[in-house]
């Protein structure tokens, strides 16, 4: 006689003897309980850890840059470059978009597949997040070593290529370019070197080519920021382009610490796109 189907047995008639006294349907919905509550509290873990940690990782990341910023920038002698993930950690609170405006500006105007010389390209900020994705190739040029270290280390791309040199005095990398951008930059050359430069940009760019920019209103902060050639206005700026290009196109945007003026520069009217061709228009 077999002895092993015996434990079956006697699971088979305890469990039919809890049926019909109603325990077996009692420990199920139990079970099914328990197994629902679990999976609900697996699912709040699983949301609410890594969400937590998130929101703490934001507000550490907008705790460090504002600091950064504060240390930095408003000592005797502002740095020549701004680190923009200030801007990027900062914009929750800041709720100031202009240093998007730049990128957008410029980008604006690239055809798909263009060359890109990016003039005083800094950490390479904007030809990485701007330009990159549109342009065929961009020679990004600064003649700040650490700038051009640290574009290489964190903004690298297959179409970029970094070149630390100084502007002024040597060759850019190409001979011809379809865009040139020289953003927030030229207020930092005195008048001869800003005419130089011009000279070399426009000797650069086709009949469709263009240069876009931009440059800060003379304020408060001038003195200490470094600025060298001052602009007041619009009209200012506009006439000192108009010397080395036919059509000059000025948007200026006002925010309460800063003006800026977004110049397109070309040979052609109809490159200036959006922008008004001989009068300025406001954004307050
Ligand atoms: C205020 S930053 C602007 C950077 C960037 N275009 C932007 O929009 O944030 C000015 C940059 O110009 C660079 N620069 C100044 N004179 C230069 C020159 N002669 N040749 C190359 N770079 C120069 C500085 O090293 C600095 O990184």
């Amino acid at each position: 006689m077999s002895t092993t189907g015996s434990p079956a047995l006697i699971k088979v008639a305890i469990k039919s003897g809890l049926q019909r006294i109603g325990l077996l349907s009692l420990q199920e919905s139990l079970s099914k309980r328990i197994h629902d509550t679990e999976n609900r509290a697996a699912r709040l873990w699983i949301r609410g850890l890594p969400a937590l940690k998130a929101l703490w990782m934001e507000r550490s990341l907008a705790r460090y840059y504002s600091r950064k910023q504060a240390i930095e920038w408003y000592g005797r002698q502002a740095p020549l470059w701004y680190d923009h993930r200030t801007d990027l950690h900062t914009w929750n609170r800041s709720r100031n978009p202009q240093w998007v405006e730049r990128g957008v500006y410029a980008r604006e105007v690239m055809p798909r597949g263009c060359s890109v010389l990016d003039l005083c390209c800094a950490d390479g900020f904007y030809a990485h997040h701007f330009y990159s994705v549109v342009a065929g190739h961009i020679d990004a040029v600064d003649f700040n070593r650490q700038c051009i270290r640290r574009a290489q280390a964190a903004h690298a791309d297959s179409v970029i290529e970094y070149h630390c040199m100084d502007a002024l005095s040597e060759s850019f990398p190409r001979t011809a370019y379809d865009v040139v951008t020289w953003d927030a930059s030229i207020q930092y050359f005195d008048l001869a070197q800003i005419h130089i430069l011009c000279a070399k940009i426009a000797a650069a760019l086709g009949k469709e080519g263009i240069l876009s920019g931009s440059a800060k209103v003379a304020d408060h902060a001038s003195e200490r920021l470094g600025e060298r050639c001052y602009f007041n206005s619009a009209d200012e700026l506009r006439s000192l382009l108009r010397e080395h290009f036919p059509h000059v196109a000025i948007l200026e945007t006002a925010y309460p610490e800063r003006t800026n003026l977004y110049f397109r520069c070309s040979f052609s009217a109809q490159r200036l796109g959006g922008f008004v061709k001989e009068e300025v228009r406001a954004c307050r």
